[in-house]
């Protein structure tokens, strides 16, 4: 398949990662860390009667997570962190498990969280992670839960749900050997790739939406930090 955007570092293909994965069994390489942010399915549901945040088809999909926790462990042989809804975390570490990897969960306590609704209930400001790893997988950091402080990305920058570059770049220094490679099959604006290469990793990405490849590109091409 014909990268969209190459670089010494990183590569971005713009297809479905169900095919890319289906279609390249053969070649895939084993990354030494999957990091990816699925669509959630969960800001655009029904509101009950509270007004409703529209993220659009960034957001809405139902992801298969039994096949794709097999996937990520299949062609991988450090850690898999996958971000994800407070209600899908428990059956990502669930499937983690049963593909025997070690499991934690952790979160992301966002400091600017959307105040969208706060006076009628807790402001939504956690944001979930799923953390599996393979025996051996690189890990430097000191010792800590798997907690993360700090502001989020203003939705209007970019993508309408991109995660901010320090988070990216914490956690692929920690589970990324230098000289490694980050995967993420669910790239959105590339925030994974950016991140990889200030880190001077390498990185693959996948996103089906063009226009954010299209983003990501410009973003990566010109070294434009956001
Ligand atoms: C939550 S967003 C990722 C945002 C990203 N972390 C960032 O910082 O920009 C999820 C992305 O997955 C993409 N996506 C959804 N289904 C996909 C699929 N089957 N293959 C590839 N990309 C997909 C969506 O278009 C969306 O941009």
């Amino acid at each position: 398949m014909t990268p969209y955007y190459q670089d010494d570092l990183v590569t971005l293909y713009h297809c479905d990662n169900r095919e890319w994965y289906i279609h390249h069994r053969e070649d895939i390489p084993n990354f030494d860390l999957v990091l990816t942010d699925p669509p959630y399915n969960e800001v655009n549901r029904k509101s009950n009667g509270l007004s409703r945040l529209d993220r659009g088809e960034a957001d809405s999909l139902e992801v298969d997570i039994e096949w794709y926790a097999d996937q990520f462990a299949t062609h991988s042989t450090g850690s898999i962190y996958v971000w994800c809804g407070m209600r899908q975390l428990s059956k990502w570490l669930d499937e983690f498990v049963k593909l025997d990897m070690s499991v934690r969960g952790g979160v992301w306590h966002k400091t600017n969280p959307s105040l969208i609704n706060a006076q009628h209930l807790w402001a939504s400001g956690l944001e979930a992670v799923a953390f599996a790893r393979h025996a051996k997988a690189y890990f430097e950091h000191t010792i800590s839960p798997l907690y993360f402080h700090g502001r989020s990305t203003p939705m209007t920058d970019v993508h309408p749900t991109a995660k901010p570059l320090w988070l990216f770049e914490e956690i692929i220094e920690t589970s990324c050997p230098p000289g490694g490679t980050v995967f993420d099959p669910f790239m959105g604006s590339g925030t994974t790739l950016e991140a990889a290469k200030k880190c001077g990793r390498k990185a693959v990405g996948i996103e089906v939406n063009e226009e954010y490849c299209e983003l990501a590109a410009k973003r990566l091409g010109q070294g434009v930090l956001f």
